[in-house]
């Protein structure tokens, strides 16, 4: 699959999750058969680009291609201005937010409330794609199917945005007005699909290698795009991959392979963090890792009391050990419990 000039090394893709998709996290998830990773938002307000949280979310250090940066605002020149930004420090695409319940930015919000003002969701789109032209960067766009249920303009704004020069679009089965309550539709994205040439991505409640070829059957996308679901399972891109090519279904990793995986991680987001904001911000990662385990409730509590990197490598190491003893592989994953924890950016 293409993103304009670009090649990408499969179709399925880890969603940007602002306060998990950090570097570390999208590396671990590309070795593990993620083709494509999109960074978290950064924020179209300059005054913000010189602190430490979006210089981390634009640390690119080390990362494979394509450098995609997904940036959030209400204002096009600003927009433009960020695109260039960030295309002056990396990104080989640029990704717009329509897509995210975002945050206010200047008093008005942004990501997938865009969707309700179209022309302004127009504007911000050409000027993006007008900046990003002279560096041939491609611009790409995750939106929802809509505002609300009786406002669903995904398949309309899909048109327009395809013919202001966007190049991929994203599209996540709910309105804004969900949220992240009931269930993903992909009828939307199967329309908007059917309404485009450019690639579209299928987004929502990925949760299973069967859900992925389902969503796959019902809107005929380009790609999948998988969140919430990939928390501490990264693996799920090469189980999910694996049953698309083959239709075989993949046995649970190895305990041990998972324990390497986890300690390696955390050794990468201290790295990125520092001690202090490394083993608080690990936490939750740890908590979605161990989610499934026996003993991951008193484990996940015992966590919050440990404040130093080392000694909560150390417990994470333990604890997998010790469950390597009484098991080979980790749980069958059915569907996904999806608790509130992972909405947690
Ligand atoms: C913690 C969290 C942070 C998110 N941050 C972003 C973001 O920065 N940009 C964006 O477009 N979507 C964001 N999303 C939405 C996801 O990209 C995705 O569209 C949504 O979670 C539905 O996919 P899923 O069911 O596979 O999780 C976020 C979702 C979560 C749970």
């Amino acid at each position: 699959m293409q993103i304009g000039h670009i090649s990408l090394a499969n179709t399925l893709f880890v969603a940007p999750m602002a306060g998990v998709t950090d570097r570390p996290f999208r590396q671990l998830c590309r070795t593990l058969g993620a083709g494509y990773a999109v960074s978290e938002m950064v924020t179209s307000r300059r005054d913000l680009w010189n602190t430490l949280k979006t210089s981390r979310r634009a640390n690119h250090d080390g990362e494979p291609g394509p450098i995609a940066v997904q940036i959030a605002g209400t204002d096009a020149q600003m927009m433009a201005e960020a695109a260039v930004y960030n295309v002056e420090r990396g990104a080989q695409i640029i990704d717009i937010n329509m897509g995210c319940p975002a945050k206010k930015v200047c008093n008005k919000w942004a990501g997938s409330a865009l969707m309700q003002d179209e022309p302004l969701a127009l504007e911000i789109a050409e000027a993006v794609v007008a900046a990003c032209a002279p560096h041939r960067v491609p611009v790409t766009l995750k939106m929802r199917t809509g505002w609300c249920q009786a406002h669903k303009n995904a398949v309309a704004l899909a048109r327009r945005f395809e013919a202001a020069g966007v190049q991929m679009l994203a599209v996540h089965g709910r309105t804004r007005e969900q949220g992240y309550r009931g269930e993903a539709e992909y009828d939307t994205v199967a329309a908007v699909k059917a309404a485009v040439r450019i690639p579209v991505v299928a987004n929502g409640d990925i949760t299973t290698p069967l859900k992925a070829r389902e969503v796959l059957a019902a809107t005929g996308a380009d790609a999948l795009m998988v969140g919430r679901a990939a928390q501490g399972r990264p693996w799920i891109f090469r189980e999910i991959g694996h049953f698309l090519a083959t239709g075989e279904t993949l046995a649970p990793p190895l305990v041990a392979e998972v324990r390497r995986l986890l300690l390696d991680h955390l050794l990468e987001h201290y790295a990125l963090y520092g001690d202090f904001t490394g083993v608080r911000s690990a936490r939750k990662h740890i908590g979605w890792y161990v989610h499934t385990l026996p003993g991951a409730a008193e484990f996940r509590s015992r966590m919050n009391t440990i404040e130093d990197s080392q000694l909560q490598w150390q417990a994470v190491s333990d604890f997998f050990e010790e469950l390597a003893v009484s098991t080979d592989r980790m749980p069958a994953q059915t569907a996904l419990a999806q608790d509130e924890s992972a909405l947690a950016g």
